[in-house]
């Protein structure tokens, strides 16, 4: 299967240009599931909880997964995408999975980074892997790799591929931990950064690009520039993902000794 990151630069406050640009730069190429950006429609750097709550939207009624929705069902694929979601008086960083029958699940992301602490409720649906046509993908956002328990529990449920839309801002960091999360479960992992700079409510974010795919064993099949608008796709075998060895003696889930692990 052909799985793709779309690396974007979303421009703060325009939805409707935002997933215009998305689903341009993956109309150019075929993939079987893609991942967007964290809040890829609505932009990061809110200035109060009001303005958050104004952007954000409904799923799946609102136009962002309406409009993944369309392109999944139009295009036969899958796509793992970030959106702000408003529910009553809650608003969550949220990440939905959509595909040709429309919205399948949704994530809501359970480490807030920063002053998404001030803006966001913290997310309240356990970490619980999708079926994607007998593929079980994950899904974490962002700062969710500073915790790797976050894509243990998705591995150790039998996720195979770990959908990972971000918003990185520390240099290098979840670049690197992506690759270690794929390594300590073997799974694939595919991250989807964002690019450009921030500068709102007395604050400037620069985003460091940086998506990648990497294998289960580490290698990274594919990478993005760090600030350039572009998608990458690789060629996976999630069947790989299902052998846990290492070497003849050690299978890396069967050799865990959680008797040792707790505090
Ligand atoms: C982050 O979690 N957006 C850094």
């Amino acid at each position: 299967m052909w799985v793709g990151y779309v690396q974007l630069g979303p421009r703060f406050g325009d939805v409707e240009g935002n997933i215009e640009r998305a689903l341009s730069l993956m109309e150019g190429e075929r993939a079987d599931l893609w991942v967007l950006p964290e809040l890829f429609s609505t932009g990061y750097l809110f200035a109060s909880r009001e303005e958050l709550m104004e952007l954000a939207e409904p799923v799946p009624e609102g136009p962002t997964t309406r409009a993944l929705s369309d392109f999944a069902r139009e295009r036969g694929c899958f796509i793992v995408a970030g959106v702000a979601e408003r529910t009553g008086d809650r608003v969550y960083n949220a990440a939905v999975v959509v595909g040709p029958e429309g919205l399948i699940a949704r994530y809501r992301k359970i480490h807030l980074f920063g002053k998404e602490k001030l803006w966001f409720d913290p997310g309240d649906l356990p970490l619980e892997p999708v079926d994607m046509g007998g593929v079980k993908i994950g899904v974490m956002i962002c700062f969710d790799h500073f915790f790797p328990e976050t894509a243990r529990t998705l591995a150790l449920k039998g996720a195979q591929i770990i959908c990972h839309p971000a918003n990185l801002v520390l240099p290098g960091l979840g670049q690197l931990s992506m690759r270690v999360r794929a390594m300590e479960n073997r799974v694939y992992t595919v991250t989807a950064n964002r690019i450009g700079v921030e500068e709102r409510g007395g604050e400037v974010l620069s985003f460091t690009g940086g998506s990648q795919i990497v294998a289960p064993d580490a290698v990274v099949l594919r990478s993005a520039s760090p600030d350039r608008e572009e998608i990458g796709i690789a060629e996976i075998d999630p069947t790989r993902a299902l052998d846990k060895r290492v070497t003849r003696y050690n299978d890396l889930f069967a050799d865990r000794r959680p008797e040792f692990y707790g505090l």
